[in-house]
């Protein structure tokens, strides 16, 4: 048995919010445990803007107070994304957290003014404060009509002006679970109980000779109130995670930027 990661308290809090904003995630988790399988997370995501007050930076520090250490950065050139992942090398089994900031000054003036407008309303001393990571939406009730046409340049910034700070998804070890081991095993399980997948470019991202392959849920839909009415729209999706050992036997512990350009799409099938 390894003892709870000091960071444990911040994934539970995080855990709850994400269950509501998608519901269908605990029905997953509660169908693994219910096999006999014990959920462990691979890694957790956010997204946010690369502005100085909420940046990579900012959103990293309760995990780095909490004795998370960088270990990769990554570009996502096609999705103007830049990106960082932090490990707890003191718990084998505490999370990756991985957190990638959209980089506006590659967007549309719209885009630009959209994203600092909605950061100029959080109130300075939640940008200071360890608060911010379970924040959600701090700048109130979205405009549909604002949502729909970021969504034309990014899905990724349409995401983040409606739902804020949150985990965007949370990803199941795959290499932890006992009789689910590998993800054509995880995706058929999760086929028969009636759950979609993401399947822009196949089910399964990655490949063992690049270490690391993952699939994830469509992300639910949920109604979002906007100032124009009610409209359903995606929220977060699940993701799995089957890392594969290097040359040097240890297993791979990082992101490859091509299939997660693939994943980033688990929230963009809804479209006009
Ligand atoms: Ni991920």
């Amino acid at each position: 048995m390894t003892s709870p990661s000091p960071s444990q308290r911040i994934f539970d809090r995080l855990w709850h919010d994400y269950t509501l904003y998608n519901p269908e995630v605990k029905r997953i988790y509660d169908s693994f445990t219910e096999t006999g399988e014990k959920v462990i997370n691979d890694h957790i995501a956010f997204r946010t803007f690369n502005d100085p007050r909420v940046n990579i930076d900012v959103l990293s520090r309760p995990f780095i107070r909490s004795g998370y250490v960088l270990k990769g950065t990554y570009t996502f050139e096609k999705k103007h994304l830049f990106a960082r992942h932090f490990e707890d090398e003191s718990s084998v089994d505490a999370p990756r957290v991985f957190i990638s900031e959209l980089i506006l000054e590659e967007f549309s003036e719209f885009t630009q003014k959209t994203a600092k407008q909605v950061i100029d309303q959080i109130p300075r001393d939640l940008l200071t404060s360890d608060e911010l990571i379970y924040s959600g939406n701090v700048w109130g009730k979205p405009s549909f009509e604002i949502y729909e046409k970021l969504r034309t340049e990014s899905e990724y910034a349409a995401w983040v002006y409606v739902y804020g700070f949150c985990a965007n998804h949370f990803t199941v070890s795959v290499n932890g679970l006992k009789n689910l081991n590998t993800l054509e095993k995880v995706n058929d399980f999760l086929k028969a109980k009636g759950f979609l997948l993401n399947t822009a470019e196949g089910e399964i991202k990655g490949t063992p000779q690049e270490l690391l392959e993952q699939s994830s849920t469509r992300a639910g839909i949920i109604e979002v109130e906007f100032s124009e009415g009610r409209f359903s729209i995606p929220s977060c999706y699940y993701e799995f995670a089957r890392r594969y050992p290097d040359r040097d036997g240890r297993l791979y512990s990082g992101f490859i930027a091509k299939s997660a350009d693939k994943i980033f799409e688990s929230t963009d099938f809804y479209r006009k």
